[in-house]
C-alpha cells in the first residue's frame, strides 16, 4: 500500500499541457517526497485511490466545461453507488481558459466535487491555470506544488 510519502499525479489532458505540468512537478519536487508517480487517467478506475495516499488531480477542461476524454471513464466510475474514498487526500490543478468564463476550469472543479462527495479530503485550495494569461504553467504548477506539499506533509 502506498504511503503518504508517495505523490500520485493523475493527469487528464487533450493537448498535453497538464501532462507537462505534472512532469515539471515530478522534476522540481523530487526532494520533497520519496517518489512521484505521474499517470495519465486513461484506463484508470477508482481502485487507483488508496486510503492514506496523496494525490494531485491535474486536469484540463474541454467541451462545455467537461473533463477531457481521457479522464471520462475515471470520472464516471467515481459515480459508482456505494463507493467511498475516506482517508484519501488530494489537491487539484485545474487547467482552463478564461475565454470560457461560464465553465472556467470546470474539469478540475468537477473532479474536486466528486472526490469530496465520496469522503476524500482536499488539501489546500485548487490551483487554476488560465491558458489566456499563464505563460509558464509548468513553473507555476511546480511552485504551487512545493507549497502544497509542505501543507500536505505537515
Ligand atoms: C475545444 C476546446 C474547448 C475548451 N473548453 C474549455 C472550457 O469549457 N472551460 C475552460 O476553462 N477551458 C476550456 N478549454 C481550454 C483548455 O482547458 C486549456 O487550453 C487547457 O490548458 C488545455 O490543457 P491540455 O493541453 O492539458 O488539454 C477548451 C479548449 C478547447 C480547445
Amino acid at each position: 500500500m502506498p504511503t503518504s510519502r508517495t505523490l500520485h499525479i493523475l493527469v487528464g489532458t487533450v493537448t498535453n499541457t497538464a501532462e507537462y505540468v505534472a512532469q515539471a512537478i515530478e522534476l522540481d519536487c523530487a526532494d520533497l517526497v520519496d517518489h512521484i508517480e505521474v499517470r495519465l487517467m486513461d484506463d484508470l478506475g477508482p481502485s487507483v485511490f488508496s486510503a492514506g495516499a496523496l494525490y494531485i488531480i491535474c486536469t484540463s477542461t474541454f467541451g462545455e466545461g467537461d473533463v477531457p476524454d481521457n479522464a471520462r471513464a475515471l470520472y464516471d466510475a467515481l459515480d459508482r453507488p456505494g463507493l467511498r474514498l475516506d482517508g484519501v487526500r488530494y489537491g487539484v490543478i485545474a487547467l482552463g481558459d478564461s475565454v470560457y468564463p461560464q465553465t472556467f476550469c470546470n474539469g478540475g472543479r468537477r473532479f474536486d466535487e466528486r472526490l469530496a462527495s465520496l469522503g476524500a479530503q482536499r488539501v489546500g485550495e485548487r490551483l487554476c491555470l488560465d491558458a489566456s494569461t499563464e505563460r509558464e504553467p509548468e513553473a507555476r504548477g511546480a511552485a504551487w506544488c512545493r507549497t502544497w506539499l509542505a501543507e500536505a506533509l505537515a
